[in-house]
């Protein structure tokens, strides 16, 4: 574990939990650096809009936009409530903030943290093929493809992991480890 993780672990959960690093930092970057490779290469024009899903994605959408060399990008944000404080989900999905503009016409990558039943793109992919773009796609870090209730099809990803609950680089428990470079399982 690095030492950011065991600074996290000493000040913030409750002595029964623990931090296992699953992905660690390097690797992590060292994957973005490829999906933005790939992301480039099917997209040398642009503008392109990277959406990312509040606010689990923003580290990720981050470093992504970053290794995405020579396309014009441009980064939105979106809203959602979905999971609650605990680790599994309500089902339902709200939207809590709406994009600030139109991307009618546009090329679209949604980014996402992590795809778990899909119930939360199965409800944003409908909400934004109203909105008309040019083409709809979805970039997620990780992926548990045997949590999945609801079908997605995810274009580009990261690293598919076990039916685990992770933390770090943007996930969180109840609003916690959002700062860890790795991701990491968190387990009571
Ligand atoms: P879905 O709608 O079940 O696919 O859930 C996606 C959302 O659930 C993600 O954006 C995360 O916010 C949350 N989530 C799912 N699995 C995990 C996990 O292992 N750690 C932290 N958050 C998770
Ligand atoms: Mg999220």
């Amino acid at each position: 574990m690095s030492a950011h993780a065991t600074f996290a672990l000493r000040a913030t959960i409750a002595p029964m939990s623990s931090l296992r690093v699953l992905i660690p930092a390097e690797k992590i970057q060292a994957r973005i650096q490829e999906m933005g490779a790939q992301i480039a290469r099917e997209h040398p024009s642009g503008p392109l809009y990277l959406i990312a899903i509040l606010k689990g994605a923003c580290i990720f959408l981050s470093d992504l936009a970053r290794a995405i060399p020579g396309t014009p990008v441009r980064m939105e944000f979106i809203g959602i409530s979905s999971y609650g404080k605990g680790k599994s989900t309500w089902g339902e999905v709200k939207l809590t903030k709406d994009l600030d503009v139109s991307v009618e016409g546009f090329d679209v990558i949604v980014v996402e943290d992590i795809v778990d039943s899909g119930i939360t793109l199965s409800y944003l992919l409908q909400v934004f093929r109203q909105r008309k773009p040019r083409s709809l796609k979805i970039a997620t870090l990780l992926d548990k493809p045997e949590r999945r209730q609801r079908p997605v099809k995810v274009d580009y990803v990261g690293f598919q992991i076990p039916d685990e609950f992770v933390v770090g680089y943007g996930l969180d428990y109840a609003e916690d480890y959002r700062n860890l470079k790795d991701v990491c399982v968190l387990s009571e």
